[in-house]
């Protein structure tokens, strides 16, 4: 298999001998448990400076909870936290953040309503006398943004960046503040490809300084790209802690799952041969981004949108579903010409979209799994004005079991769910809805791999049933393991079209970077 060797040398030869670098972090013992839930059991990890010590496991593994317990949200039931040699217990996050501790939260926890200045320096604004000095706040944001090398206005309202940008501000408020560990608890899940590479670069910097950093991901590949060390948890339990240099992703997966779960290409389309075409797009043109695109989607069949991130996969099936505005371009259900304005009219047509947005869009974050699960089917289980409540229940019940949804209860709330198990519950409740045709952005994005085999299951269920699914990925494995076609975009245009036959990683990499000659 193929090892991360030849990049941990590169990275190796960069940050010099850090096999000598002192530890700066020892947590063991760690307890913690909720109301039936042993969320960290005996748990141990450790981090040294100037190191980037990836943190993995599935999803509700605890590794959101042993970050709470290290900076001061969670109390520890038992175990002992010692920080540059010695204990600590803090109680909040001012304590831990006194301590050098910074902390980049998988939820993001900013205000929308103020500046992107404003939320980099709230409770430390610098003043003149008894005001806050709006003017200096501004130019130290710009400051600030032209050293770590990031394009954001820092007068605007935080709630209009996307959640990128967002997650790019929290990122430099934590660069600013002179932190000396750095936790990032899955800072790439909202974030492109170039500002993944910003990403990086910043932390490269700062692993140069001596920083020490824990960076939580399901992402294989960056882990391979940017971690020294690799410590995985399972089910609340520590499981070991490994060299990323001397392990394969094949060995890491077999940690976290305790089985190798591999994903092959599929080899030929399953549509039947004389499959009716359900939807046809001709010529849609949507805002800047989509650019007179056309194609057609066959019943019981996964035409999966490849293409790089940024290539306007999203802008068409917004435009589509009607949650943005089109500026041309005509729309047949099953022959018929339809005119979708707003997402009601996609959905009374039977069409069904999964933001990839999940954060922002369908969460309730106080109402239970079960409600959460079951909202968006609710008009589908009426007969005679009646709901049928036992049975939607069971189905959300069953749903969920599917994807392995890791909760105590259907009653427990949605907010007491680990990040990753929040967004299978979102999951369950568009596959439960009853539509024709189903659109899903990024389906198994902040999902970890076990739980992403079973979202497959279901997407080929569905299928089989003959529903017809648009899937737009940004994991080129991922497409080719589900599609029975494969249409590439590149900067707005529909570049190619591939049966799953011919479809391979070049050429699609081929249409993906397809640009218009100038
Ligand atoms: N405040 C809470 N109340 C009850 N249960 C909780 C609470 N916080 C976390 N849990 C539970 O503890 C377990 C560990 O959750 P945690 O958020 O640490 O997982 P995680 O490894 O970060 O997962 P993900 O990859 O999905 O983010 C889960 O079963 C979760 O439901
Ligand atoms: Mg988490």
């Amino acid at each position: 298999m193929n090892r991360f060797s030849v990049i941990a040398k590169r990275k190796n030869s960069k940050k010099g001998d850090s096999g000598m670098q002192e530890t700066i972090l020892k947590m063991y013992g760690i307890q913690k448990r909720f109301s039936g839930v042993h969320a960290l059991n005996d748990v141990q990890f450790e981090l040294r400076a100037g190191e980037v010590h990836a943190l993995m496991g599935e999803n509700g593994a605890g590794k959101s909870t042993l970050i709470k317990v290290l900076c001061g949200i969670y109390k520890r039931d038992a175990g002992t936290v010692e920080l540059f040699g010695k204990e600590v217990e803090f109680s909040n996050i001012a304590e831990s953040q006194a301590a050098g501790i910074s902390v980049i939260h998988q939820e993001l926890n900013m205000m929308n309503d103020l500046t992107v200045a404003q939320n980099i320096f709230v409770g430390r604004e610098p003043k003149i006398g008894p005001f806050v000095d709006d003017q200096k706040m501004i130019e130290d944001s710009r400051a600030l943004f032209e050293k770590i090398g990031i394009h954001i206005d820092p007068t605007v309202k935080l709630g209009e960046l996307t959640v990128g940008k967002q997650q790019m501000v929290e990122i430099a408020k934590a660069v600013s503040r002179d932190c000396r560990l750095l936790v990032l608890d899955e800072p790439t899940a909202a974030l492109t490809q170039t500002e993944v590479e910003e990403l990086f670069k910043i932390m490269n910097e700062m692993r140069d300084k001596g920083i020490g950093m824990i960076y939580i991901s399901h992402r294989m590949d960056e882990i391979n790209r940017i971690s020294d060390r690799v410590t995985v948890m399972r089910d609340g339990t520590y499981v070991g802690t490994v060299n990323t240099a001397e392990v394969t992703k094949e060995d890491i997966v077999k940690m976290m799952v305790g089985r190798v779960i591999m994903g092959e290409q599929k080899e030929q389309s399953t549509v039947a041969e004389d499959a009716p075409v359900v939807l046809e797009v001709k010529n849609l043109r949507a805002g800047r981004e989509v650019k007179d695109v056309s194609f057609t989607l066959r019943k019981g069949e996964i035409l999966g949108f490849a293409g790089l991130m940024g290539a306007g996969r999203t802008e068409v099936a917004r435009a589509l579903y009607g949650a943005d505005p089109k500026q041309g371009g005509e729309i047949y259900i099953h022959g018929k010409k339809v005119k979708i304005k707003k997402p009601l009219h996609a959905v009374k047509s039977g069409i069904c979209y999964l933001s990839e947005d999940r954060k922002r869009y369908g969460l309730m974050l106080d109402k239970s799994v079960s409600d959460n699960t079951v909202i968006a089917s609710v008009d589908d289980f009426i007969t005679a004005g009646l709901i049928n409540d036992g049975k939607i229940r069971k189905l959300s019940a069953e749903f969920n079991a599917k994807l392995r949804t890791k909760t105590p209860s259907m009653e427990q709330l949605l907010k007491n769910l680990s990040g990753g198990n929040q967004q299978k519950v979102i999951i369950a409740r568009w596959l439960m809805k009853n539509a024709d045709i189903f659109i899903f952005d990024e389906p198994t994005r902040g999902i970890d791999v076990g739980a992403k085999s079973e979202i497959y299951h279901l997407m080929e269920d569905l299928a089989a049933q003959g529903k017809s699914i648009i899937m737009i990925s940004s994991e080129l494995a991922e497409v080719l393991r589900m599609s029975d076609r494969v249409m590439v975009m590149c900067e707005g245009r529909k570049t190619g079209e591939l049966d799953i036959s011919e479809a391979t990683q070049e050429n699609i990499m081929h249409y993906a970077t397809l640009r218009e000659e100038m």
